[in-house]
């Protein structure tokens, strides 16, 4: 693991949430998992590192920029979030074709010249795949875990795979997978369906020895709120999803606290 510069110097963990296929829910569950961490009382960032694609803004309304006070960038802060994402910085008129070592800059600059401040954690929305990109931000960013989203079909769940070995390369603990749109609950019968295969993610977390750290329903006010960009965890905190993401909070603490080595322990307060 890498020095952790001035700017991270406050900043307990960072948390990576990736995956390695597409459209699975990631920066769904990193928006909705770092609202639930700061409902514990701790001081939480969000970092949308899709520079291609950047969703957070949209996911949670904010037409706000952020401010430069100095040399540093100030996070915008929402719901007891300090938050930044590409899409709160670039114009229309701003390219979306970056070259690979534009954006391994531009992700340096997110990490190291933002007044994220005293942060518990920081909670990183990884583009998705497991290529160049992610590779360079598992190195860049002083990491303490990854969480890995996918869905229980075996096409999600094999990319999932070479997410973790990705993270092995780089030393990068991988606290768990996260099973999104795990099933569905109707609310005439109040029954669990399984729109997709049954307990894909059980079977690989168990044959790839990691914990599954939470099974997030698949429901309508998810994707709603993502959309008008209120979050499910702030809309329906009492919703089975949301009660998911508290879950998946309190397993990402555990896990991370477990895994405080003697080396961060300095930064203790
Ligand atoms: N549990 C869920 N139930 C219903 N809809 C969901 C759920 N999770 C995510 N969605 C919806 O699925 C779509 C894709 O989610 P999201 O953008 O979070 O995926 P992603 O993995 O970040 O995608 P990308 O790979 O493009 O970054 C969004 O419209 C989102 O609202
Ligand atoms: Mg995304």
């Amino acid at each position: 693991m890498m020095q952790k510069t001035d700017a991270l110097k406050e900043v307990r963990h960072i948390l990576a949430v990736a995956s390695g296929k597409g459209g699975v829910g990631k920066s769904t569950v990193a928006a909705n998992l770092a609202l639930a961490l700061a409902k514990t009382g701790a001081q939480v960032g969000l970092l949308d590192c899709d520079i291609y694609g950047p969703s957070i803004p949209m996911m949670l309304a904010i037409t706000e920029r952020p401010t430069v006070i100095g040399e540093k960038v100030v996070p915008v802060e929402k719901w007891g979030l300090k938050i930044l994402s590409m899409g709160m910085l670039a114009t229309e008129d701003t390219p979306v074709i970056w070259r690979g070592p534009m954006v391994a800059g531009i992700l340096q600059q997110f990490l190291f010249q933002v007044a994220w401040g005293r942060l518990d954690y920081l909670v990183m929305d990884l583009p998705p795949g497991t290529g160049d990109a992610q590779l360079t931000l598992s190195q860049i960013a002083p990491l303490s875990g990854a969480v890995i989203v996918t869905t229980p079909q075996d096409v999600a769940l094999l990319d999932a795979r070479r997410g973790l070995k990705m993270f092995q390369q780089v030393n990068v603990p991988v606290l768990g997978l996260v099973e999104n749109m795990s099933y569905f609950v109707c609310d005439q019968c109040q029954k669990k369906h399984a729109i997709f295969k049954s307990k894909g993610a059980f079977r690989v977390a168990k044959e790839l020895n990691l914990p599954l750290l939470a099974e997030i329903p698949i429901d309508p006010d998810v994707a709603e709120g993502g959309d008008s960009g209120n979050p499910i965890f702030i809309s329906h905190p009492e919703s089975e999803a949301a009660l998911a993401y508290e879950k998946l909070a309190r397993a990402v603490t555990t896990s991370l606290e477990k895994n405080v080595s003697e080396e961060s322990l300095h930064l203790k307060w």
